[in-house]
């Protein structure tokens, strides 16, 4: 790594009782070149030297006696081993096989391609950083989604849009960094957890970023492309709708219009001369003042075709983001609802765009709260190719300050049934192509990283970037299973360690949720930066975001007969259950309905004392948390040590500013007074 400093969970730390793999270390076999290969290669030296302090021989060719075989089912002959290439069938072209011989002496790491190859030798080296046995393994593994991708919000000013951790690794002064070092360690931690696409600037295309797509910057998105390229890693670029007129001098952007098409066509050819793997435009049109064809009057279809029309070619991907909203809503009108635009602007057009166009969804119907349902459009789409998008980077959930591990929350999303076409249409089974046959999809994420030497700000929100990758390769991974390889793989096996990050990181989300905006109502955050409390800071915008808070109740009354009507784009018995005040779960029962301070939740409390109950109790767990973190004073990095003491301290005051104005207003709003007395302003 670069930086020397901070590794992540690929620092390889030396593994104590080592015996038992020295003798499968010494020497490497490569069975086929590829500058993929030369990474999985290289990757393996460095971490057989730290954990091992062996420097294995490579040898280019497959030594029979070897005791690591490389290479994809093609390139090595599998019968000199018993293994029939049968295996490799029902695995596409990212999987692979990690198998010792039958005298475990010998690993194989067996890719269907190179890319197999490389995820091959990560998976192997996970199981000697966990320092489990290698004897008789036979792990077969092939990605569940397609596409899995990490979206940078990156600017070229070298500013991150929602960046909590420093600045861009990409840009820096309206260019590209001149050390591109940091990018290979960036690619590395990626394809490790088995990232394959990314796009590395801003979804907001500014003005020095339109030209992204000009022979001024192209030489270098060439640079970073080349390298993430030696990861299996796919580049791709956030466009400006405008850039016919902006780059091209015409006088229109309509997607319709002859000129800008071929510009367009134009534009796609120039790009994949320089790079022939490129992999596509990432797109927010008619999004937040961003352009798009609703300029033009016309709709999505004509514009995102008109894209994968210049790209088809190339077999490269218009990924077409759905964050489409009115943001300049009065708050008086009580008819708009924001929540409904995704679903009534993308669904009537099912089965009307290209095939190489990939509609990107955000996980919910709002954005990105520490708690939303799933939106509806996830699933609505039989004829659409979708991703979901989820956001690493903690914009609402603590900024990386607070600690806030969306494993659980993602899982949840996942396993969630749609039941878009009956049951069994979980998000899970819709991005990842199988449930209606999509020829692309998977899911994206907003990036959390920046150049702080820890990568995340607070050291513990790596444990949010491995398990987003984790979890993009197979959803059926156990929130636990992710949490303890990170753990393991970042901190070592100290039980204690294990035990305390165990505890904070599986308790943290619903701690977040609990001294922020209660019961699914969402906002309530301070505008513009979106940290800390700020309860009417978004009541009279224009943002559509709205909680409704008066001196009775509370909530958005989103029903059949006398709300907006969102819950009637749910299928099923989700719709019904949401309608319905009693069966509401009670997680979201403000996002979906009004109720008065005094309503019964399932748990027993009232809305009034469990808005008390949890705020007091979100700042007692973090209090917890800090006490127990303080147990590990010694056991961790003593610098790692100090930066999450550090964040903690932050989180704490955040978390008592929550408690205060979030108790207060609501005693001063409904007059009833907190049932166990305790102190509220
Ligand atoms: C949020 C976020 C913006 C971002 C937008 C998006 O609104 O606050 O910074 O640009 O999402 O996803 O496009």
């Amino acid at each position: 790594f670069v930086t020397d400093s901070y590794h992540c969970w690929l620092q390889y730390r030396k593994i104590e009782n080592a015996d038992k793999y020295t003798n499968i270390a010494s020497t490497i076999s490569v069975a086929l070149q590829s500058v993929v290969i030369d990474s999985a290669v290289n990757e393996l030296k460095i971490a057989l030297k730290s954990m091992l302090d062996i420097v294995p021989t490579v040898q280019q060719s497959v030594e029979d006696e070897s005791s690591i075989i490389l290479g994809t089912y093609e390139s090595v002959n599998l019968n000199n081993y018993g293994i029939s290439p049968k295996l490799f069938d029902d695995l596409n072209e990212e999987g692979y096989l990690v198998k010792t011989t039958d005298d475990n002496r010998q690993v194989l790491l067996i890719g269907k391609t190179d890319k197999g190859a490389l995820y091959a030798a990560f998976h192997f080296l996970r199981i000697l950083q966990q320092e489990e046995s290698l004897i008789g393994l036979e792990i077969r593994e092939t990605p569940k989604n397609q596409l899995r991708m990490m979206n940078q919000w990156d600017n070229m000013n070298g500013s991150i849009e929602r960046g909590y951790s420093g600045n861009s690794i990409f840009f820096n002064d309206n260019d590209f960094t001149k050390d591109l070092a940091r990018i290979k360690d960036y690619a590395r931690l990626l394809s490790s957890v088995g990232i394959n696409a990314i796009s590395i600037n801003n979804v907001n295309v500014w003005e020095v970023e339109t030209k992204l797509l000009t022979k001024e910057f192209l030489p270098k998105v060439k640079e970073v492309a080349t390298i993430l390229r030696s990861y299996g890693i796919t580049t791709y670029l956030s466009i400006n709708y405008a850039s016919p007129i902006e780059l091209g001098n015409l006088p229109t952007a309509d997607p319709l219009d002859k000129e800008v098409e071929k510009w367009w066509a134009r534009k796609a050819e120039e790009i994949y001369s320089y790079i022939p793997d490129f992999g596509g435009f990432v797109v927010k049109a008619d999004s937040e003042g961003r352009p798009g064809p609703f300029t033009y009057g016309r709709g999505h279809v004509e514009g995102a075709n008109v894209l994968a029309r210049a790209l088809q070619p190339f077999n490269g991907k218009v990924v077409w983001r759905c964050f489409v909203y009115n943001c300049l809503q009065d708050w008086r009108d009580r008819k708009t609802d924001r929540a409904r635009a995704a679903y009534d602007n993308f669904k009537p057009l099912d089965g009307q765009f290209l095939d190489n166009v990939i509609l990107q969804v955000k996980n919910g119907p709002v954005d990105f709260q520490v708690r939303e349902p799933i939106s509806p459009l996830i699933g609505a789409m039989k004829e659409t190719n979708q991703v979901v998008e989820f956001q690493i980077a903690q914009e609402y959930t603590g900024q990386q300050k607070d600690v806030c591990y969306l494993v659980p929350q993602w899982k949840e999303i996942l396993n969630f049934d749609t039941y878009a076409d009956g049951e069994g249409s979980t998000v899970k089974s819709i991005v990842d192509g199988s449930h209606y046959n999509y020829s692309h999809s998977g899911i994206a994420a907003v990036s959390n990283i920046g150049n702080d030497i820890n990568w995340t700000g607070n050291t513990l929100a790596q444990a949010n970037l491995y398990g987003f990758g984790r979890l993009t390769w197979n959803p059926d991974l156990s929130t636990e299973e992710i949490t303890d390889e990170w753990i393991q793989l970042t901190f070592g096996h100290d039980p204690k360690v294990v035990e305390v990050l165990e505890f904070i990181l599986l308790q943290s989300w619903r701690t977040y949720e609990n001294y922020t905006a209660p019961l699914g109502v969402g906002w309530m955050v301070n505008p513009n930066h979106h940290y800390g409390p700020n309860v009417d800071g978004y009541e009279y915008s224009k943002w559509g975001t709205y909680h409704f808070a008066d001196c009775k109740g509370i909530g958005v009354d989103r029903t059949m007969k006398t709300g907006t009507g969102y819950v009637g784009q749910y299928f099923g018995p989700n719709a019904e259950r949401y309608n319905s005040l009693e069966d509401c779960p009670d997680e979201l029962l403000l996002f979906f309905h009004h109720v008065p301070y005094t309503h019964k939740l399932h748990s027993g409390e009232t809305v009034i004392q469990h808005i008390y109950n949890t705020h007091f109790q979100g700042v007692e767990e973090v209090e917890t948390f800090i006490k127990k973190w303080n147990e590990l004073e010694g056991k961790v990095e003593n610098w790692v040590f100090e930066n999450v003491k550090e964040r903690f301290q932050l989180q704490l005051e955040n978390a008592m500013e929550w408690r205060d104005r979030i108790n207060t207003y609501f005693y001063r709003k409904s007059g009833i007074a907190d049932e166990k007395n305790r102190t509220i302003y």
